[in-house]
């Protein structure tokens, strides 16, 4: 009877063939099994930016000051699919499965905007996006909208959330930028960031007109509503972040559905 010889070199490729085998199905299977889980805390995630923008969730707490979980607070919120050009709720789409970012890459469900359009540089404008409504007793309470736009380095994304008057600021957080920390980064900042409630946003041809200006206008003077501190050291991030406010609150952008939401419209 032939010896196994376990140092040849066809036997070495089969046991190192055999090892590569049994670890990849390994790494397969539960890259498979925690799939699931994976889609779970991305959603969880994304419940938490909208809340944490619309200033309903602190930074640092997963409950708010009642305790109430981040599931219990996103049940406030209605979601729905809105056509950007109308403002109309397109109710034949469903907002769970909806990817604004692929319908914007598709000529058929998105837009190409001008050079003179394109101030948030998206290059394209998706036909229809989700908006998230939280309702109480007296209409609207609260509006968080998704906004993206071009900073320094790549596309920063985030939400933006109107008070109940649809005209003042609630919030503004990213929960996705390529920013550079302590430069442009710090629109992370928790101080920064609590700028932003109480901002005006329409001017009163209404026009979004908000301005992140480097030396704030006097506390009396109408101007001073509707601006926020630049970030310094960071000009490129500070005009990515104005341009895209007003932007995504123009009449490319939620404009025409803020509008018709409007109790006076
Ligand atoms: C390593 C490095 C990282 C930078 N990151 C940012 C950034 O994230 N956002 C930004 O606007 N500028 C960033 N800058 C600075 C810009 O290049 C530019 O100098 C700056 O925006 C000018 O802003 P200022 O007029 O407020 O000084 C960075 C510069 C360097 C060298």
């Amino acid at each position: 009877m032939a010896s196994f010889d376990k140092d040849s070199l066809s036997n070495t490729f089969i046991v190192a063939v055999g090892i590569c085998l049994v670890c990849s199905v390994i790494v397969s299977g539960i890259a498979v099994a925690l799939k699931p889980q994976q889609q779970l805390n991305r959603e969880l995630d994304q419940k938490q930016n909208i809340l944490r923008a619309a200033g309903m969730l602190p930074a640092d707490s997963n409950v708010d000051a009642q305790g109430r979980t981040v599931d219990e607070l996103f049940a406030e919120f209605e979601v729905r699919v809105v056509d950007l050009t109308t403002g109309e709720y397109l109710d034949d789409i469903d907002p769970s499965t909806f990817d604004p970012i692929k319908a914007a890459r598709a000529p058929e469900t998105s837009m190409a905007l001008s050079a003179e359009q394109d101030i948030a540089t998206l290059r394209r404008r998706e036909n229809a996006s989700e908006v998230y409504i939280m309702r109480g007793e007296q209409g609207i309470e609260k509006l968080v909208l998704p906004v993206r736009g071009y900073g320094l380095w790549g596309t920063m994304f985030g939400y933006l959330a109107l008070d109940a008057d649809l005209q003042t600021i609630s919030g503004l957080g990213y929960y996705n930028h390529k920013e550079t920390p302590g430069l442009g980064g710090e629109v992370d900042n928790p101080r920064w960031k609590a700028a932003w409630a109480g901002v005006q946003l329409f001017d009163s041809a209404g026009q979004p007109d908000v301005r992140l200006v480097k030396r704030r206008s006097e506390a009396s003077l109408p101007a001073a509503n509707y601006e926020v501190d630049a970030l310094s050291g960071a000009t490129f991030t500070t005009r990515g972040v104005q341009n895209m406010v007003n932007f995504w609150t123009g009449e490319l952008g939620f404009g025409p559905f803020i509008q018709r939401l409007k109790p006076s419209a």
